[in-house]
């Protein structure tokens, strides 16, 4: 018989295994080297990626003088672009070392290395020793097993307020997902509003707010204070 923690660390193996062989393709994503077609599949079934971007940083708004733990940081969209927006210091932290080679290229190229520190670990196993002002965690929740104690040590390190999204289940793309994770051996998770709110509560936030961006992917994005 399998044991929960095996099962577990199978999983995990399993996602970091995906991420890493994903991580090339995944960051033309953010920088535009996209094939038109691919521009076009965007354009309609992924704006939710686009919007998400928006919806974290108009959250977490000013930037200025604060710090930043972006957990599954993948190829530092949002890591690089906190230190653009004159974060003091940003850590990004995730379990796929492909995906952190391409995170320190982008903050190389824009000239924030001094301000960015990636570190290879899978949250919450591996939790930086430290309080964040702010937290984010987007695209991550849909490979994570235990979502409550993810949860609650993401509310552990977190001093301000966490954006964090989640994967819902829509009927088009939902099982479509599943079964093209499936084929490349990714366990995947999706969530309804009120899992999402029963999550944040018992994980310790004081208070929430959770939004569905429009779009084919339909994520959550929720925004929640300490
Ligand atoms: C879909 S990508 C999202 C990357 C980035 N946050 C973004 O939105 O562009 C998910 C990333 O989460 C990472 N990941 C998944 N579970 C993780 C965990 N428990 N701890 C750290 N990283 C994790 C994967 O390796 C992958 O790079």
């Amino acid at each position: 018989m399998v044991k929960d923690s095996e099962h577990t660390a199978s999983i995990e193996v399993q996602v970091s295994h995906y991420f890493d062989e994903a991580a090339a393709v995944f960051d033309t994503f953010y920088d535009d080297q996209r094939s038109p077609f691919m521009r076009w599949v965007d354009h309609h079934f992924r704006r939710d990626m686009y919007e998400r971007f928006e919806r974290t940083f108009m959250a977490l708004a000013p930037l200025d003088g604060k710090t930043v733990l972006d957990i599954g940081c993948g190829s530092g969209p949002y890591a690089v672009e906190c230190a653009r927006r004159a974060a003091a210091r940003v850590v990004g932290l995730d379990a796929a070392e492909s995906m952190l080679a391409l995170a320190r290229q982008r903050a190389a190229k824009m000239g924030l290395t001094e301000r960015c520190t990636f570190i290879t670990g899978r949250f919450p196993d591996m939790a930086p020793n430290q309080v964040f002002d702010h937290t984010i965690v987007m695209g991550v929740m849909d490979y994570v097993p235990d979502p409550l104690g993810f949860l609650r040590a993401l509310a552990g390190c977190t001093r301000q307020s966490a954006v964090i999204s989640f994967p819902s289940f829509h009927w088009f793309r939902g099982p479509l997902r599943i079964i093209r994770y499936k084929l490349k051996r990714c366990p995947l998770w999706l969530y309804q509003r009120d899992q999402i709110a029963g999550l944040l509560q018992s994980a310790g936030f004081a208070s929430f707010q959770i939004d569905k961006i429009a779009g084919a992917g339909m994520d959550y994005v929720a925004v929640a204070l300490r």
